[in-house]
């Protein structure tokens, strides 16, 4: 039980990565605020541990929903002792293609989105002297991928924003930490290949992209953010943690 009565909010918590990072929290003593922008999502990752899972409906882009679900877990638990900053949005397009408005909802989901959780969840870590945050990043923070324009450069952000939250509070007792996964086996994977005239090509070519020749499985994602989550990982704040199957070591 790493996490014995942690409590933990995890946005983005109704599906894929959100999802089993929750119910590995869960699984680990945590009471974990599953919060998703879809309510019947989040309240189906709830089913998984309804006695330590909560579902909350948040919009993560917007600053009066996200002051909301942070002044309610605080009203109701106290503290905040995680939060993992999961919710995200993609796009398959190179600039030219890409219109201002679908680059400005990827970065207000992706970017904004994180700024506002910690923004809104950091003073009464502050005010504790303890508190991690987990950051999903992604290799696409990391390199140029093809068709990823805005959702490279939103990850970029958020793999320097990482830093930056860890060295202005590490003399405060919060850690920060980002994992950067390859390609994960969850609904956003599966949307994305069933828009492609092969799916079940496109979706080989996404495992052969990993030198696993496999795709990562969520619960793998999971495990690495209970390691950071946890008190083994004391010493680490301001890392990137990539689970990709091998992707970047080529
Ligand atoms: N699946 C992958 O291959 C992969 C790889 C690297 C990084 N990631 C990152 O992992 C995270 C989760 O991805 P996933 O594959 O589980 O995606 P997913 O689409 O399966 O789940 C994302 C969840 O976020 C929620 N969400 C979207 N917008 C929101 C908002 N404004 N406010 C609150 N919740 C919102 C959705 O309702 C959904 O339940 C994302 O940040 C993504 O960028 C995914």
């Amino acid at each position: 039980m790493q996490l014995r009565d942690r409590i933990a909010v995890v946005t983005g918590a109704g599906s894929g990565i959100g999802r089993a990072i929750s119910h590995r929290f869960a699984e680990a003593g945590a009471t974990v605020i599953a919060a998703d922008l879809d309510p019947q999502a989040a309240e189906a990752t709830a089913l998984l541990a309804p006695d330590r899972i909560l579902p909350y409906q948040v919009d993560v882009r917007a600053e009066t929903s996200v002051r909301a679900l942070m002044d309610s877990v605080l009203a109701r638990f106290g503290r905040i002792d995680i939060l993992v900053n999961n919710a995200g949005i993609g796009t398959t397009k190179d600039i030219v293609e890409t219109e201002l408005e679908e680059w400005e909802q990827v970065f207000a989901v992706n970017v904004r989105g994180v700024f506002l959780c910690c923004k809104y969840a950091l003073p009464s870590m502050l005010a504790r002297r303890s508190g991690v945050i987990i950051n999903i990043g992604s290799v696409a923070g990391l390199i140029g991928i093809p068709k990823r324009a805005a959702y490279c450069a939103s990850k970029g952000a958020v793999v320097t924003l990482t830093k930056q939250i860890a060295i202005a509070y590490v003399k405060d007792g919060i850690r920060c930490n980002c994992i950067c996964p390859g390609t994960v086996d969850t609904p956003w994977v599966e949307r994305l290949v069933a828009r492609e005239p092969d799916p079940l090509a496109a979706r080989r070519a996404l495992e052969a992209r990993q030198p696993m020749g496999r795709l990562v499985r969520p619960e793998e994602v999971a495990a690495a953010a209970l390691y950071l989550a946890s008190d083994e990982a004391a010493a680490v704040t301001g890392s990137i943690l990539v689970v990709d199957g091998g992707w970047l070591a080529q």
